[in-house]
């Protein structure tokens, strides 16, 4: 190699020498776009659908299997997007071991009135990003809500129907409600830097 090719060379890996921390970066950025991403998409299906039929209608549209954006992410970054909770409405919801961990350390934190924030920790080959979920607008009340102040009798007879084992109530402007769980590939997250 003339000293050119080897200037060259100790450039490029440079170049793909990426750090651990630099890839947490990447991850927090993929991840917090992905959540924001899904959660606007989400709240316009929710409210194009009241608009269209009311609750009963909406009541359809507060999950992400519906969407499309979810399916094209999951391909793009070979992701697997869930939002998790310790009170489920849907049993699919409900958190694996390494979920609820946290899921229980944000609960513990919001409690004490300590500020939560978003978290990434490696999973295998993969690495998870978490981000709190708190009932931050009133129209979340009207399914989710305390029974007879948000959450009318009517709508809390048609959510019980579709799901007996429902623990998504009770809730008030503010609480904690679950997290993303948002699973990235080592890989793909290297691809995209
Ligand atoms: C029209 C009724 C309705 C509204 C409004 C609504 N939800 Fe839901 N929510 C549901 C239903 C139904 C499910 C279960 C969806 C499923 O089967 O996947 C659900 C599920 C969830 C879940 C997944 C965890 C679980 O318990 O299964 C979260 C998190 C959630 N809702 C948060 C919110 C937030 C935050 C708001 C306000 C922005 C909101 N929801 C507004 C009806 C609603």
């Amino acid at each position: 190699m003339n000293n050119e090719a080897v200037r060259k060379e100790i450039e490029n890996r440079k170049i793909k020498k990426i750090t651990e921390a630099e890839i947490m970066t990447k991850v927090h950025e993929i991840g917090h776009s992905i959540a924001l991403e899904t959660k606007k998409t989400l709240s316009k299906n929710l409210r194009a659908a009241l608009g269209h039929g009311g609750i009963e209608h909406a009541i359809g549209f507060c999950n992400l299997n519906a969407m499309p954006l979810i399916d094209s992410l999951n391909r793009v970054f070979d992701a697997e997007i869930r939002r998790v909770t310790l009170k489920a409405r849907n049993p699919d919801d409900l958190p694996d071991p390494v979920e609820k961990k946290i899921l229980e350390a944000y609960a513990y934190q919001w409690q004490d009135s300590v500020p939560l924030s978003s978290n990434v920790q490696p999973v295998d080959e993969n690495y998870l990003f978490t981000k709190p979920i708190l009932i931050d607008n009133a129209l979340c009340l009207s399914c989710h809500g305390v029974l007879g102040e948000g959450l009318t009798e009517a709508t809390n007879g048609i959510i019980k129907s579709k799901y007996p084992a429902d623990r998504a109530t009770g809730y008030r402007i503010g609480d904690f409600r679950g997290m993303w769980s948002i699973l990235l590939s080592k890989k793909k997250v290297v691809q995209a830097m």
